[in-house]
């Protein structure tokens, strides 16, 4: 969680960072702060709340203090041109100003941000505070300020010589002392023009500039300036100035970054003229599936994924697969195992991924664990696959983000290509995630000796069609923005499915929660009457997702007679239901009727009105959409 930025060059160092913070936003929003050197000061503010009130911060401490704002570049927090920011998912203390970073120390001097969590933090603090330092914060940060100022003064009392690599070598024995996981970047107004960066199972990467370096969280912070990006590994030391990127290993050791060139738009990560981000993100879904697929197909109907790093013979040798993974990627997982199950006939389980390693799992080398996580970072996810590697099993990475640790971490990867996602809640992720997991599935089939193959050859071009199938289904979607506006004032909306639908039932309902902030629960249909049909009431809202009535014929038939049981109880039930079925025309008071699509396909079309019918609740009880409270798109911690 939470998102960094830095910038060493010749341009005013404020206005980038802000605007890198803005787009690193999704990572947290609890506070936000900004340190910038500025001749051989130590300029800071730093607020609780959302970006909106550093800034406001901002303006006033301009408009007391015009210098400040750059009129006098002498004195201005906006003339300085090096400079790093922090927006916070808090950890180690609440969301206040005190805790917000940066973090200073030696006379104020020094200031440091973080992503993660320090384990060893209260030892630390302990040591320090016996030997007289005054902490005035919960942080755990405030631990690595204190540890890198004081760093600092020793290599000076030692003699070392001034300038960016006093600052690169005190960082190195900083890092020595953590445990955890981390992301730092610090300034000394005694070096200006240089930041120093250090990164330990969290994210930051290196943006290469004319003139001009930057380090961030992710590339969306800084893709405005410039598209040529430096991967860091696990355990390096980065220094940035204006001219140079210097990167070595926590022992000194010169190490190199790995260079790579980012090609994706960056109007990709704005809204594009939709209200919300989630808006935006749902309506590219079309798109998106269409370039999961792409160059994955061939004109014979076969699965291409020679990207993914594992043999035939490996994938031949896979006895048992386990997918793992947290939330929204969860019940994609969820979807992916009806479908991996019976096309390949390999027994599939989905695990939670924060349960995973805790419960002892049977694994070996003929196991495969697919990790599914759309941004790549998500902690509980990334320790699961650690210890399954440990297990000796072979892990399979199926992410969005480019570059980020659980692809790097796994033996193999199958990039879901969604393009980027800054929305909190998970929608376009969700649907290439289940569209990889189908790709792997069917892979898997063709590898071992298809055993459905005039099955596998039609899923194929049902696929192919999903893109145009999707458009058609968002081009008819106001009827459900409409029903979002009846629904705004229900007191809890109840989801239920069967097979593929369960998951998606689940999906509908956490989505409910994480943006409108009310109660909803997914159910399997058939366990209703097992005891959560107690909770229907006179017109509970119960939205009933409904297989095609093709092919398991059975599947549709018992949900149809789940719908009459519960509006018999009063509920409202609010049927999703395949074009042309007629048959849930007599039990539903509300109907919305999806493409039609094989039931193993059919969460593609399913989940997005739930998507649209989540997002417009929450807009209606004035929620913010994209940034619901409490939560961060990349959860780095456990
Ligand atoms: C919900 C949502 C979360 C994520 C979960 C895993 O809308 O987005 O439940 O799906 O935190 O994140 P990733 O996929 O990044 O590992």
């Amino acid at each position: 969680m939470c998102g960094i930025v830095g910038y060493a060059g010749a341009r005013p160092a404020l206005g980038i960072v802000l605007d890198g913070l803005r787009r690193l936003e999704y990572r947290g929003y609890d506070s936000a702060g900004v340190a910038v050197v500025c001749d051989d000061e130590l300029l800071t503010e730093k607020k609780a709340g959302k970006l909106a009130n550093l800034e406001k911060a901002l303006a006033e401490r301009s408009a007391a203090d015009p210098d400040s704002a750059g009129s006098s570049p002498a004195l201005g927090i906006a003339a300085g041109t090096t400079g790093i920011g922090h927006t916070r998912w808090a950890t180690h203390g609440g969301p206040t100003d005190r805790n917000a970073h940066p973090h200073r120390a030696h006379g104020g001097r020094v200031a440091v941000i973080h992503n993660g969590i320090i384990e060893n933090f209260a030892k630390l603090r302990a040591d320090l505070e016996d030997e007289g330092v005054e902490f005035v914060s919960d942080t755990d940060t405030e631990c690595a300020a204190h540890l890198l100022a004081g760093e600092l003064a020793r290599l000076r009392a030692a003699g070392e010589p001034e300038g960016p690599g006093l600052l690169a070598t005190a960082m190195r024995q900083v890092c020595q002392r953590l445990e955890g996981a981390f992301t730092l970047l610090a300034v000394d107004a005694d070096i200006p023009g240089a930041v120093v960066g250090a990164r330990r199972n969290s994210p930051l990467v290196v943006g290469r500039g004319a003139g001009e370096n930057y380090l961030a969280s992710d590339v969306s912070a800084f893709i405005e300036h410039t598209r040529e990006a430096v991967e860091l590994g696990q355990d390096q030391v980065v220094l940035i100035t204006a001219d140079d990127i210097e990167i070595t290993d926590f022992a000194g050791r010169p190490a190199t970054g790995k260079d790579f060139h980012i090609d994706w738009d960056a109007s990709a990560a704005e809204k594009g003229g939709y209200d919300y981000f989630m808006l935006k993100e749902i309506a590219e879904q079309p798109q998106a599936v269409a370039d999961t697929l792409l160059g994955r197909l061939t004109e014979t109907g076969e699965i291409a994924l020679d990207e993914v790093r594992l043999t035939d013979q490996d994938l031949r040798d896979v006895d048992k697969i386990f997918i793992v993974a947290c939330g929204t990627s969860f019940h994609a997982g969820m979807v992916a195992k009806y479908a991996i199950e019976h096309w390949t006939r390999i027994p599939c389980e989905v695990e939670l991924a924060s349960e995973f390693r805790y419960r002892d799992p049977v694994l070996d080398r003929s196991t495969l664990v697919v990790a599914i996580s759309q941004s790549g970072e998500t902690m509980d996810t990334l320790m699961a696959l650690r210890h399954a590697k440990e297990q000796k099993a072979r892990v399979l990475a199926i992410c969005n983000t480019n570059g980020s640790t659980i692809p790097r971490e796994s033996d193999a990867v199958l990039y879901t290509h969604g393009g980027p996602e800054i929305a909190v809640a998970s929608t376009k992720a969700f649907l290439t995630q289940v569209v990889a997991c189908y790709l792997i599935g069917l892979h898997l089939a063709q590898v071992r000796g298809i055993k459905y193959a005039d099955e596998v050859a039609a899923v194929v071009a049902q696929l192919q069609e999903m893109p145009d199938k999707l458009r058609q289904l968002l081009d008819g979607i106001e009827p459900v923005r409409e029903l979002a506006r009846e629904l705004k004032g229900a007191p809890q909306v109840l989801f239920i499915g069967r097979h593929v639908g369960f998951p998606v039932a689940l999906e509908g309902a956490l989505k409910l929660k994480e943006l409108a902030y009310m109660h909803a629960e997914g159910f399997a249909a058939g366990e209703l009457k097992h005891g959560p049909i107690s909770l229907i009431d006179e017109g509970t809202p119960v939205i009933c997702i409904v297989p095609s009535p093709a092919g398991r014929g059975v599947l549709h038939d018992k949900i149809v007679s789940n719908i009459q049981e519960i509006r018999a109880r009063g509920a409202r039930t609010i049927v999703i239901a395949e074009e042309g079925d007629s048959a849930v025309l007599p039990y539903a008071d509300d109907l919305i009727y999806v493409p039609r699509t094989p039931t193993l396909l059919a969460p593609l079309v399913t989940t997005v009105p739930l998507q649209v019918l989540a997002c417009e609740i929450a807009a209606a009880r004035g929620h913010d959409v994209d940034q619901p409270r409490n939560l961060a798109k990349s959860v780095t911690v456990e």
